[in-house]
């Protein structure tokens, strides 16, 4: 069974998993289970029969949400999940009065950018060289 719900500090060995595998360049443990514990924070995981297949998460701030991860562990990709994901992680928001939310992605990353645009988002201007390993301009995404 296929279920989205909150983040929890058991699942931080899985997440951690994914990310190290998926990212360049990583976030820590510390910083998801800082963010897990966050208030104005949400950060949720799809659970598949007990295995986390991926998460996304984001900060709020001034009536702001600011995406911060979003991944799908590679044996899952193309199921909806990144799509089911995402739709929640807004309408949690929008429930915590979150009413415009950005995110920022590689200008390489055809895959999520679809996604986000399929969600709403709209492109927004570029960070030159805002990512490392390697170096690449950021596409920032807005979507009210
Ligand atoms: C980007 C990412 C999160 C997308 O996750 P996902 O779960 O594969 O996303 P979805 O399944 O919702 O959509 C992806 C594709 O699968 C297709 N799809 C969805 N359900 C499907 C199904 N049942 N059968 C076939 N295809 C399907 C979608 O149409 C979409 O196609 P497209 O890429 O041609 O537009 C994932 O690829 C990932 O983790 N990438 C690495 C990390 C990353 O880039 N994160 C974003 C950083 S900003």
């Amino acid at each position: 069974m296929r279920t989205i719900r909150r983040m929890t500090e058991s699942d931080l060995d899985q997440v951690c998993a994914i990310e190290q595998a998926t990212f360049s360049d990583p976030w820590s443990r510390a910083s998801f289970a800082k963010a897990i514990t966050e208030p104005t924070d949400i950060y949720l995981v799809c659970d598949v029969n007990g295995e986390i297949a991926g998460y996304c998460g984001l900060w709020g701030v001034a009536g702001e949400g600011q995406i911060t991860n979003v991944a799908v562990k590679d044996t899952f990709r193309r199921q909806g999940i990144g799509e089911e994901m995402l739709t929640r992680l807004l309408a949690e928001g929008r429930e915590k009065d979150l009413n415009a939310y950005t995110l920022e992605v590689r200008v390489s990353n055809e895959s999520a950018i679809r996604l986000y645009h399929r969600l709403g988002f709209a492109d927004a201007g570029i960070r030159k060289r805002f990512y490392t390993h390697p170096t690449e301009d950021a596409l920032i995404m807005w979507i009210v």
